[in-house]
């Protein structure tokens, strides 16, 4: 600092030093004499921010050494309800649709979107709900969640209030985007962002917390389990309790087709008196990267796809279906009371952290330079919210259709002419065209399919004009789509 630092600053920094130093990271200070005021501010104000005793319990338990994954022995594969219902199933779920109507009619649901990711996978230069997904318009996944709410608020003669997680790097973005937008046509009354909570990224050869500039921690979201705290922190929950919202429908900000309030899950949910459920998809594959819906004795459990064993993974039943066949697509519906219940609990509530090795750029103080390693060089620490689970009393598994309901936008695109990468935008984009066709031949439309059966055109229903296939029954439709054509409904 060019003069001496103001008193209130000079107290905070020696607060400062001495929690630091008492986990090992008074280094992220030695610099500070060299900063501005605002800048000595700026870095503080992230440094108070920061738990630092349990940062430096991770650096012992998550960097120095990888945490063991200990496969409980009682684990058995978690109950469902199957996606279409058979035999006394069909009253149920009749009675479960009506009951999640009622809910959302009634104002007691809420859209939640976790959208504060870095999408590094993607490499999209902007907060990743900004993102062209639609085949036709190129609409962009927030767009697409608006549209949803708007038909579902005019189907079911409602609000649903949307609440999205940013974290603090995208937080503002967000905002100026639906802004921009003019919220698509929401009220913006009815639209609450806040950013969830940020942890540092660990130097992994020296254990040190690393700088992203002279001013700045390298800091990154602390997971998508961070939701269950910024639900609280943010008073997002009290706003939810204030309009006299029960259920929180949670999704994730890749997947365009994702509903984002299903009546019948959300019916089935209600019904069983569940505090966290959750949608599935049937794996493809014994390995395929889902995690896995299992039960460890009465807990309702998901074992990641790399900590659940190869044998398990392979084991299949009489009829040749997987075993463990539940994946977790990261749906699910929460309880406000049961988040409240998490938040408010005696002696508070922490998710299992996971450990991530990622190339993350740094400052370097001795020579003020920038360096962008070339290998993975840093730990960065993250809460999964399906961790949740166990901690519920009861929990259900609903069984949803691939192609209904999964589309997701994580992966860049291959270059033209290699075939697409799994969950990339262009093969979002396809499945995005076979779901319009399905639906559009379930209302008795003649639908082009090439030899492999695929649609051979490109299809866009708006949310708009139909959230489900039965929404196209008060549409006007073609009686059949040329081969090749373009069609936006
Ligand atoms: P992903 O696990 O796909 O991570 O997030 P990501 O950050 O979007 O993408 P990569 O791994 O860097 O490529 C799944 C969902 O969880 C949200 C994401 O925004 C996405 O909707 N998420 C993830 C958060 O909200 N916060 C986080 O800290 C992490």
């Amino acid at each position: 600092m060019d003069q001496a630092p103001p008193a209130n600053l000079t107290t905070r920094l020696e607060k400062a030093r001495a929690t630091l130093s008492a986990v090992g990271q008074a280094h992220l200070l030695d610099h500070v004499e060299a900063l501005s005021t605002d800048q000595a501010d700026q870095l503080l104000s992230q440094i108070e921010g920061i738990d630092w005793p349990e940062v430096g319990r991770l650096i012992e338990s998550h960097v120095k050494q990888k945490p063991k994954f200990e496969m409980p022995d009682d684990i058995k594969p978690a109950p469902w309800y199957p996606n279409i219902p058979l035999g006394s199933h069909q009253a149920l779920y009749m009675d479960a649709r009506q009951t999640g109507e009622d809910l959302i009619r009634q104002g007691k649901v809420a859209a939640f979107t976790v959208a504060g990711g870095q999408g590094t996978r993607l490499g999209w230069d902007g907060p990743k709900g900004t993102f062209p997904a639609t085949p036709m318009r190129g609409f962009p996944l927030f767009g697409c969640f608006a549209e949803y709410l708007i038909k579902a608020q005019e189907k079911y003669g409602t609000v649903i209030p949307w609440y999205i997680m940013t974290s603090p790097v995208n937080d503002q973005p967000t905002r100026d985007f639906l802004a921009e937008h003019d919220y698509f046509g929401l009220d913006s009354a009815n639209v609450m962002i806040f950013p969830q909570a940020m942890m540092p990224a660990v130097d992994m050869a020296n254990h040190k917390v690393l700088l992203a500039d002279a001013d700045s921690l390298a800091l990154s979201p602390n997971g998508h389990g961070g939701s269950l705290k910024a639900l609280w922190t943010s008073g997002a929950i009290a706003d939810m309790k204030k309009r006299g919202i029960e259920q929180i429908s949670y999704t994730q900000v890749d997947n365009p087709i994702v509903r984002m309030v299903d009546p019948l899950f959300i019916g089935l949910h209600a019904l069983d008196k569940a505090q966290m459920s959750s949608k599935m998809l049937p794996k493809v594959e014994p390995l395929e990267k889902l995690g896995n819906f299992c039960m460890v004795g009465d807990k309702m459990t998901v074992i990641e796809y790399s900590n659940l064993p190869e044998e398990l993974a392979h084991q299949r039943l009489t009829n040749g279906d997987l075993r463990f066949r539940a994946g977790s697509i990261a749906i699910h519906v929460i309880r406000v009371d049961f988040v409240e219940s998490l938040n408010t609990s005696e002696h508070g509530f922490s998710l299992p952290w996971n450990r991530a090795e990622k190339k993350v750029a740094f400052y370097d103080p001795a020579t003020k330079q920038t360096v962008k390693p070339e290998a993975p060089n840093a730990i960065k620490m993250e809460t999964f919210v399906f961790d949740a689970l166990p901690m519920c009393d009861s929990s259900i598994v609903y069984e949803t259709d691939r192609m209904d309901e999964f589309a997701p936008v994580k992966n860049a695109d291959t270059p033209a002419g290699e075939p697409d990468a799994v969950d990339s935008p262009a093969s979002s984009k396809h499945i995005q065209t076979e779901r319009a066709g399905a639906w559009l031949q379930q209302r008795g439309v003649t639908v082009p399919r090439n030899s492999e059966g695929h649609v051979d055109a490109v299809i866009e229903i708006k949310q708009t004009t139909a959230i489900e296939s039965s929404d196209l029954a008060s549409v006007e439709l073609p009686d059949a789509i040329e081969p090749g054509s373009q069609l936006l409904l």
